[in-house]
């Protein structure tokens, strides 16, 4: 049992916004009432939680992570991935199935559920492959990837290039209601390119991405989605173009979501004048422009969801040249303030950014969860939105280190995060 006192309830599903107090009884959440209210609850042997001064939210989903098990455990387990998931307040996250094997059958999927509820502190939802082996050659077999559990199916990290292939993937998809998850990226276009095309590619002499090779994909996976109904959820979106596309085809009601990810909004591109192999990442940190246009993406709702896209990398490929270096940031464990700081420049107000770690993405997975309605599963998270803190990667839980985030001075952290009315983290990233 458990009684969480005095915090400001924030449950945009139920048009909470709030000062009550919540009590929580075998995992579940059974009532809230105003803090002085009479209730009705006998509290004997509860543990009682003061929240004054913070947030009491839905446990934060973070759709988009990579936990690296089975294969590249010496980057990630699920139970290092999860602990991190824990610290950054995160009590769902759905992972992506570029493992080793790739998450492409039922083997798979039912293999992470085990390791996830042998040795997972929060809930894990496992993406299915589009295509068997990322190959982009054959369909994944969807339905029993479904009926094993998976939520979603995505190829991500690889843009499907076959565009009959990506056409029949959402038929397929489409049958089995599962939303599919576009890693967008044109790789011609790509080519060798290690950063985002413009002056300080120019300048610095790496070999540039345009933008359009995002923005070409997303166009095309806007199409097929009309073409086919499918629901289509765009990852990690990082240019202007891609939000013009997203928000033109939201007014015409096509059946397509999105998510950015905290470093699309925090940094550009000329973070990369460092040679600092932790700003690679994939698309890459595109210019101030951009930047720009993605908060404004979030601030209309163009961009439904934040998620992380953490990518945990170790040393080994992340101190070689810049060329070499593998992409991907680690950002559960700094998501949360660096996510925080659209509410204090008014990108979001404080509701709206709840919603884009909440119900959008148990919407979009079609999970049970992102609420704190009477009767629903105990996911808490409890914010202390002022706590000052500095970002230090010697301490993250996850077993990587490679964030450009280390040494940042933020505020916010989660004081709490609370998975079926079990305290699974308490103080939480960062410092
Ligand atoms: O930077 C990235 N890293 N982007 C992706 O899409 C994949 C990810 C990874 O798996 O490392």
């Amino acid at each position: 049992m458990l009684l969480i006192r005095g915090g400001r309830v924030i449950d945009p599903q139920n048009g909470v916004d709030e000062q009550l107090s919540l009590f929580v009884k075998d995992g579940k959440i059974v009532d809230l009432f105003p803090d002085a209210g009479q209730h009705k609850h006998n509290l004997a042997g509860a543990r009682i939680i003061n929240a004054e001064g913070c947030l009491v939210v839905p446990g934060l989903i973070d759709m988009h992570v990579h936990l690296r098990e089975p294969g590249h455990e010496y980057k990630e387990t699920i139970e290092t991935g999860c602990r991190a998931a824990a610290a950054g307040g995160f009590t769902s996250v759905a992972c992506m199935p570029n493992t080793s094997p790739v998450n492409d059958n039922q083997a798979v999927t039912e293999y992470i559920l085990d390791r996830a509820a042998k040795s997972g502190c929060v809930n894990v939802y496992p993406v299915g492959a589009i295509t068997a082996g990322l190959k982009g050659e054959f369909l994944a077999p969807m339905g029993e990837l479904r009926e094993a559990g998976a939520v979603a199916v995505s190829d991500d990290g690889k843009t499907v290039k076959n565009s009959e292939l990506m056409r029949r993937a959402m038929e397929y998809a489409k049958n089995f209601s599962l939303p599919v998850i576009c890693h967008c990226e044109d790789t011609d276009l790509v080519g060798n390119g290690a950063m985002n095309e413009g002056c300080t590619s120019m300048r610095i002499g790496l070999k540039g991405i345009p933008n359009a090779a995002e923005d070409i994909i997303v166009a095309r996976e806007v199409s097929l989605s009309e073409l086919t109904g499918c629901r289509v959820h765009i990852a990690h979106v990082s240019t202007k173009g891609s939000v013009d596309i997203i928000r033109e085809a939201k007014s015409r009601g096509v059946n397509v979501t999105a998510e950015t990810a905290p470093h699309y909004f925090t940094l550009s591109d000329e973070s990369l004048e460092t040679f600092d192999t932790h700003f690679k990442v994939n698309p890459p940190l595109r210019s101030a422009r951009d930047v720009q246009s993605i908060k404004k993406g979030l601030k209309e709702n163009v961009i439904d969801v934040i998620a992380t896209d953490h990518a945990p990398h170790s040393s080994l490929e992340k101190d070689v040249e810049f060329d070499y270096a593998a992409s991907g940031i680690v950002g559960l464990e700094t998501a949360l303030p660096l996510a925080l700081r659209l509410v204090t420049e008014g990108v979001l107000t404080m509701r709206s950014l709840i919603e884009k770690c909440t119900v959008h993405p148990a919407q979009i997975l079609g999970i049970p969860k992102g609420t704190l309605g009477r009767g629903c599963d105990a996911d808490i998270t409890i914010i202390d939105p002022s706590a000052a803190g500095r970002v230090d990667v010697s301490r993250f839980k996850s077993k990587s280190r490679n964030s450009p985030f280390n040494g940042w001075e933020v505020e916010g952290r989660a004081r709490y995060t609370i998975v079926k009315g079990r305290v699974v983290e308490e103080g939480c990233a960062p410092g």
